[in-house]
């Protein structure tokens, strides 16, 4: 299939038509931002791990009953998804209270939580993402309620298979964001990325950060991070 025209850029990647309507082009980028756009900055080598680190847990998911839009991976940065609407929410899963949710209810980072909390937010830069329930879901027309349980049941899913996963490399799952998106055929699919920009990852041992925290905080080693995630997840560097 064949790269068309650019269909939109956000702020870590590129997504680009093809030549068949019913498929993207994923192009992931080096570009850095946090704070909602605030922070800039630039991770060497990351559209290349974020591409293969999400292609590779996304197969591990499709393998656990979990339906994505990822067809195939066409080179180090680029990947070929299935085209969908995405859903307009953040849909958070936390094991481990850490960041917004450690501010917002006064927990320390690294307490483990009773159970698994889910989080919704809505996916609008210029109002901040602002946290949202299943009630603003439903009264906004987001997602149906149908849709809503199973993007819930997907979310929970994904959090066992990849906590499981994780734990043989001696990562720990501390917190992730999915997004979800519709086919044409109305599929609620996983859509997005997976990668160390969208979860928090510590080392299991030594609760060292691995992850995007080290570019937002200035913890210094971001490069360093992101190819030990790699190294641990493909076994090889990029
Ligand atoms: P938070 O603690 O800042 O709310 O982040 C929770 C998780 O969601 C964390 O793993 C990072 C991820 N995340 C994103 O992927 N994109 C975002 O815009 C934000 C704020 C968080
Ligand atoms: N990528 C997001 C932004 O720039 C936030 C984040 O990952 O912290 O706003």
């Amino acid at each position: 299939m064949e790269k068309t025209t650019q269909m939109y850029e956000g702020k870590a990647k590129k997504v680009f038509a093809t030549d068949n309507p019913d498929y993207c082009i994923v192009s992931y980028k080096d570009d850095a931002t946090a704070f909602n756009g605030l922070k800039k900055g630039t991770i060497l080598g990351k559209g290349a791990i974020n591409n293969r680190v999400t292609n590779h847990l996304m197969r591990l998911l499709e393998k656990n009953g979990v339906p994505t839009h990822l067809v195939e991976e066409l080179n180090d940065r680029e990947t070929l998804v299935k085209k969908v609407s995405i859903v307009p929410l953040e849909v958070i899963v936390r094991n481990i209270a850490a960041g917004s949710l450690s501010k917002r209810l006064g927990l320390p980072e690294g307490v483990k939580m009773g159970s698994t909390v889910l989080e919704y937010c809505y996916k609008n830069d210029d109002l901040g993402d602002p946290m949202v329930n299943e009630y603003h879901i439903l009264a906004m027309g987001w997602a149906t309620k149908e849709e809503l349980d199973l993007i819930a049941s997907y979310s929970f899913k994904v959090n066992q298979v990849l906590s499981d996963y994780l734990k043989e490399a001696n990562i720990e799952l501390i917190d992730f964001k999915l997004e979800f998106g519709k086919t044409k055929d109305g599929q609620i699919v996983l859509a997005d990325e997976i990668s160390p920009d969208t979860c928090r990852f510590w080392d299991s041992t030594t609760h060292e950060k691995l992850d995007k925290d080290r570019f937002r905080r200035d913890l210094g080693g971001v490069e360093d991070a992101y190819q030990e995630i790699m190294r641990r997840l493909l076994g090889e560097n990029v």
